[in-house]
């Protein structure tokens, strides 16, 4: 099966509900029928008033973060359930902010991708490494310990996405060299032969993409999307990067 290319929006705790309806609705009306595949992740809240806004269009909706369990005392937590409920297709997992704000662990998040995948969700499963690693030449291993404890057992090319998001390129304005990226890219998939299939997993790159070095990026040989923060706020840029793509 050939990869897919995504372009995924993480909105992170930005905006309130007019500015999200607002930048839904301006994403929705220049998505178009591409072969990129788009996808917008809000905060919790915002999921149902984002989703009416996307409505008819091809763009998807996701969440940022799931519990593990399906249902429960779980105080302030959303299950892969009553997002699937809500409209999601896909859930971000794993990514370097909960795992650095929340202490979110390598099997914790191989659970929550689990439910996700019994929810019938895609799961973005975020890994990379920190300014200190990378400077350690320590990129790999970091990423091939991460991949081997975060992913579930029943995890397939089709139920998951991972997205490469170096932590010293989020939000900063820097990012690796598209050669740079691309060969940790494929580190990734020979990482995990053994484990899906590489031909068909889609890897995302995160951190920094711009509609300013998404061309490059994008035309990597195992860049197959990415997932965009800051400039995924502004409607014009996170379509000019999936125009790139
Ligand atoms: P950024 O964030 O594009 O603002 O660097 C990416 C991310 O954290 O997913």
């Amino acid at each position: 099966m050939a990869r897919g290319r995504l372009i995924a929006g993480n909105w992170k705790m930005n905006g309130l509900r007019e500015d999200a309806v607002a930048l839904a609705h301006a994403v929705a009306k220049g998505s178009g029928e591409g072969e990129v595949t788009l996808l917008v992740c809000p905060p919790f809240p915002l999921l149902t008033s984002v989703g009416e806004a996307l409505a008819g269009s091809a763009v998807l909706l996701g969440a940022q973060d799931c519990h593990s369990a399906q249902s429960g005392a779980h105080t302030g937590d959303v299950s892969a359930w009553l997002l699937r409920d809500l409209g999601c297709s896909h859930v971000i997992l794993g990514h370097s902010e909960r795992r650095a704000d929340h202490g979110e662990s390598d099997a914790q998040v191989a659970a929550k991708a689990a439910a996700a995948h019994a929810a019938g969700l895609t799961a973005i499963i975020c890994v990379g490494e920190t300014e200190a690693e990378r400077d350690a030449g320590r990129t790999e291993t970091v990423i091939a310990t991460q991949l081997a404890g975060s992913l579930p057992v029943g995890a397939t090319a089709e139920n998951t996405v991972i997205a490469y998001e170096p932590v010293w390129a989020i939000g900063t304005g820097r990012t690796p060299s598209p050669q740079e990226a691309d060969a940790v890219h494929a580190a990734i998939r020979a990482e995990l032969a053994g484990r899906l299939d590489r031909d068909a997993l889609t890897i995302l790159y995160g951190g920094s993409m711009k509609p300013g070095n998404a061309t490059a990026l994008l035309a990597c040989e195992n860049i197959d999307g990415g997932l965009i923060g800051g400039a995924a706020l502004v409607a014009e840029d996170f379509l000019a990067i999936a125009a790139a793509a």
